[in-house]
């Protein structure tokens, strides 16, 4: 039904779609971070050594599209990392390697991705260990930790239609449904992988699997004066330090580390690597003892394990909707815990997930907190909600509550002590303040320092891809690769770090925190018609070639595809539009119905929660 109601509005829309066709960029364009303009010559970033060789870690669609664009120029010799067996990122689906439980309470964001491993001290590199007789378990527990399984599940359909998913260099053929899943996807980026030649049975030596980057430091050139013997120390480069896992039979495996040298570095290392957990109390009590019946989403991976049973998912963003909405009519009962907060629950993307939950599936507010056990067994426990009902009888909990950015691989660039709103002060009041950089990370919720969200403004020679939320990433990692390579390459110029810094404090202004990444359409579309005018514009002084914009035919497609997608959606106006009215039903918080206890004023708390399902 949903592929037949997609269908017949694509048909009806395509005579008018098709005579869209991508636009002449323009020359110049307003700024969606206000008025930066391109720099002038004398007044732009001079890096400090010249940038030849590129390092790209991760080989998902962002490090893959990252490898194409920089081999578009002839300037550098690219090396890429991925940490898996395979291409593919976050499509690499895997049905029965999961990751580990998620810690809760969170790690630190400096090992919330992966703790590095590296070699004895004082070793010469490149260096191997073999580990022999090992039990089979444990050599499949440090593959796991290797090449991390991604966090996808096996029924998974796509966040948008297939437009939105598309490697312009490689068109989607033809014949392939515009309402794609995960097996559409996986087969996609491991083509696009195959078109480069990068896929793990090409030999390409430009790429690396089963390789982890471990660590990334600062490279110093010594030059020895003549004249007096005196040292001086210049920088000049990173050094990364690399971890291959090879399996070499049931019981055995080798580790292989060693160091390669680049100028520059592209991080596409994906942003759902580190999962995070609520610090809800009493919630560690209960994962420590049942651990094998609290799982985090990216472990899930079919409804049917959970068959008959109760499910408490937590979390009402695209995991947590999505996971319900499966699990509903095959476990015994689906309990959803939403949380009510001001940039979320109401934001329309937000909405329009919440609107495909099924109505067996009861909506609840945040929970306050998990009860000491007074009896064994995880169906005794007591959750407590925010408005103080009290739910009991789960068999399982699955956290949909989301991740944090991390890079354990840039530790130097990790700071946990600030809070997220807190800044290292740029000048003055405190001496050492000046000399202490700002950091990347701080509590995982965002990054910071960042010109564009893509050049690490302490150092500009490390770059990211892919980092915002609500982007189109296999398109916009096309124009923020184009970028690093254009500016790496002379061909674009950046302003100076003076005006980069003031621009960040400016933006700064706003805040930190969840949704400081974030973007959205609009947001998205303004910056890439920005990037792309920058970049144009520069190439007509310093050469390169010119980026087309993409069609705006996707947006309409797209706004077709959630139309189908969600038909009890309203739209982020409220109104219902020209698509099917809701109904209007009896409210969500049938507590009662569903054989839980409330207490009396549960209920009627419940009732002035403000999300309901008829405001969507
Ligand atoms: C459940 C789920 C569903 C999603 N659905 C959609 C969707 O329908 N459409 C959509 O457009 N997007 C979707 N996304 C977002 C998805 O992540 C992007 O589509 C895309 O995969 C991002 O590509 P990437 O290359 O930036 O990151 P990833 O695909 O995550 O790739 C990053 C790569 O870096 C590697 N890596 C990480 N650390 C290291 C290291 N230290 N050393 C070496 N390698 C490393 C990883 O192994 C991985 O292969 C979804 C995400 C999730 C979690
Ligand atoms: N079909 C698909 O293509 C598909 C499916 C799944 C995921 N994805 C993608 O994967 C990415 C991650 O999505 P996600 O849903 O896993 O993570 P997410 O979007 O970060 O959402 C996490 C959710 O957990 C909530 N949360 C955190 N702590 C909570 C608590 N104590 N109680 C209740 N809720 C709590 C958050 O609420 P706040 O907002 O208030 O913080 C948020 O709604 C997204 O980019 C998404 O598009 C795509």
């Amino acid at each position: 039904m949903r592929s037949l109601v997609l269908t017949v509005l694509i048909l009806s829309s395509i005579g008018t779609l098709n005579a869209a066709q991508p636009r002449q960029q323009p020359f110049r364009s307003t700024d969606p971070f206000e008025d930066i303009t391109t720099p002038h010559e004398a007044s732009s970033y001079k890096f400090k050594w010249p940038i030849h060789r590129v390092a790209i870690i991760g080989a998902g669609a962002g490090g893959l599209i990252a490898y194409h664009q920089f081999s578009r120029l002839n300037n550098f010799h690219v090396r890429l990392f991925e940490r898996d067996s395979m291409p593919g990122g976050n499509w690499h689906y895997t049905a029965n390697e999961t990751s580990p439980n998620a810690p809760v309470p969170n790690f630190p964001t400096s090992k919330a991705d992966f703790e590095p491993d590296l070699p004895p001290d004082g070793v010469k590199l490149p260096y191997e260990k073999s580990f022999e007789g090992v039990e089979e378990q444990r050599v499949l527990e440090v593959k796991i930790d290797q090449r991390a399984p991604k966090p996808i599940w096996e029924r998974l359909g796509a966040t948008g239609p297939r437009s939105y998913q598309e490697f312009r260099a490689l068109p989607w053929p033809e014949q392939t449904p515009i309402d794609i899943n995960r097996t559409h996807l996986q087969r996609y980026v491991r083509t696009f992988a195959s078109f480069l030649s990068l896929n793990s049975n090409d030999n390409n030596l430009d790429v690396s699997y089963n390789t982890r980057v471990e660590r990334v430091t600062k490279r110093y050139n010594i030059t020895t004066s003549t004249e007096n013997g005196q040292q001086t120390k210049t920088e000049a480069g990173w050094t990364l330090l690399l971890r291959r896992f090879t399996q070499t039979g049931n019981n055995s495996y080798k580790i292989r580390w060693w160091e390669e040298h680049f100028d520059a570095l592209v991080v596409a290392s994906g942003r759902f690597n580190a999962p995070n957990t609520p610090d809800i109390p009493g919630l560690s009590q209960w994962a420590s003892l049942y651990p094998h019946l609290i799982s985090h989403s990216r472990q899930y991976r079919r409804p049917e394990e959970f068959a008959n049973q109760s499910v408490l998912v937590i979390g009402g963003s695209v995991s947590g909707t999505e996971i319900a909405e499966e699990l509903d009519g095959v476990a015994g009962k689906v309990i959803l815990s939403v949380r009510d907060s001001e940039d979320s629950a109401h934001t329309p993307p937000r909405k329009m997930h919440l609107s495909r939950v099924p109505r067996n599936v009861s909506i609840v507010p945040e929970i306050k907190s998990f009860h000491p056990f007074t009896a064994p067994g995880i169906t005794s426990g007591k959750v407590e909600l925010l408005n103080g009902t009290i739910l009991h009888g789960f068999d399982r909990i699955i956290l949909a509550t989301g991740y944090r950015y991390s890079f354990p691989f840039l530790p130097q660039y990790i700071n946990t002590s600030l809070r997220a709103n807190e800044t290292i002060p740029i000048q003055g009041t405190d001496a050492k303040s000046t000399q202490r950089q700002q950091p990347l990370i701080t509590d995982g919720t965002h990054i910071r320092s960042l010109h564009l969200d893509i050049f690490y403004i302490e150092e500009p020679t490390i770059g990211f891809i892919n980092m915002n939320t609500g982007i189109e990433t296999f398109l916009y990692s096309e124009f923020t690769s184009a970028v690093l390579s254009k500016v790496w390459a002379g061909q674009a110029k950046m302003p100076s770090s003076d005006f980069m810094w003031a621009r960040h404090w400016e933006r700064v202004g706003k805040g930190y925190g969840r949704t400081f990444m974030a973007y959205g359409v609009e947001k998205q579309a303004a910056i890439t018609k920005y990037l792309v005018g920058w970049l144009n514009q520069d190439a007509v002084k310093y050469g390169g070639y010119q980026l087309n914009l993409p069609s705006d035919n996707r947006l309409q497609i797209s706004k077709l595809w959630v139309a189908a997608r969600f038909p009890n959606y309203r739209g982020g106006d409220g109104s219902n539009g020209e698509w099917e009215p809701l109904s209007t039903g009896d409210g969500l918080f049938a507590i009662n119905n569903l054989g839980f206890d409330s207490n009396s004023e549960g209920e009627r708390d419940v009732e002035t929660w403000s999300v309901r399902r008829d405001d969507w």
